[in-house]
């Protein structure tokens, strides 16, 4: 499962690219490919809310401005899974983060059934990297969890992080990122399967019914 890494803090050495980096270490160490992407690396004009409210966005699901944006765009179709992270201003987003997402969901909120949403269905974790007084950790997470839910993913977990809770924050979002990439590993591995060996794994459980049968041995008639 490939996992697309989003930070979104012009700090290199700061709590985000901390939390970044954590989420990197536990996809490896779940044996899955990471990318991680730092928005303020990249140049990302905000929505220019174009004619009446709306451009090529809502119809062609693409943004008329001229920057980095389609090549993060390109990247949201081919990941697998993501996890979010930014630090908290004000209680919200960054500013590269809002501009970024702003213009990511007018492009893939906007889709239908037949053509849905790049992120439709996918893995999300949303971190949100704060000060001393973790004010406002919440509400940032709470716009990113909406984000998320207008964008079809799938959001697996929510972690605030602030100075004191940096040490075991930083564990804990390692650990999901182990734990999300082992059991995607676990669920392909057993779909590959065919349904006979699937049948043979299950080892027969208590005594024999009147007819002969154990509970979980296959029947003729099972599927
Ligand atoms: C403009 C601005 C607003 C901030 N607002 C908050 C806030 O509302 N709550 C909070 O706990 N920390 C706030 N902080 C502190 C940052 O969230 C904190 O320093 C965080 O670690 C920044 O991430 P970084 O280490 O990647 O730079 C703010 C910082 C800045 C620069």
């Amino acid at each position: 499962m490939k996992v697309l890494v989003i930070t979104s803090s012009p700090n290199e050495a700061g709590l985000t690219a901390a939390c970044g980096e954590a989420a990197r270490q536990g996809v490896v160490d779940g044996r899955c490919p990471a990318r991680v992407v730092n928005l303020p690396s990249y140049m990302i004009e905000r929505c220019a809310v174009c004619a009446d409210g709306w451009g090529p966005c809502k119809t062609k699901h693409e943004c008329r401005l001229e920057d980095d944006f389609e090549e993060l765009h390109a990247m949201f179709g081919e990941a697998e899974a993501f996890v979010w992270v930014t630090p908290v201003y004000f209680g919200e987003p960054s500013e590269a983060f809002k501009a970024f997402f702003d213009r990511l969901r007018r492009c893939e909120a906007t889709k239908s059934e037949s053509a849905a949403s790049a992120l439709a269905e996918k893995p999300t974790i949303c971190v949100a990297a704060a000060g001393g007084s973790g004010n406002g950790a919440v509400s940032c997470l709470a716009t990113m969890e909406r984000l998320a839910r207008q964008l079809g993913a799938a959001t697996v977990d929510l972690i605030p992080v602030t100075q004191r809770t940096r040490e075991y924050q930083l564990e804990t979002i390692h650990d999901a990122l182990v734990a999300l990439c082992t059991e995607k590993a676990k669920t392909t591995r057993k779909q590959e399967l065919p349904i006979s060996a699937r049948k043979a794994q299950r080892a027969p459980r208590g005594r024999p019914d009147r007819r002969g049968h154990r509970r979980g041995t296959p029947r003729e008639d099972d599927e």
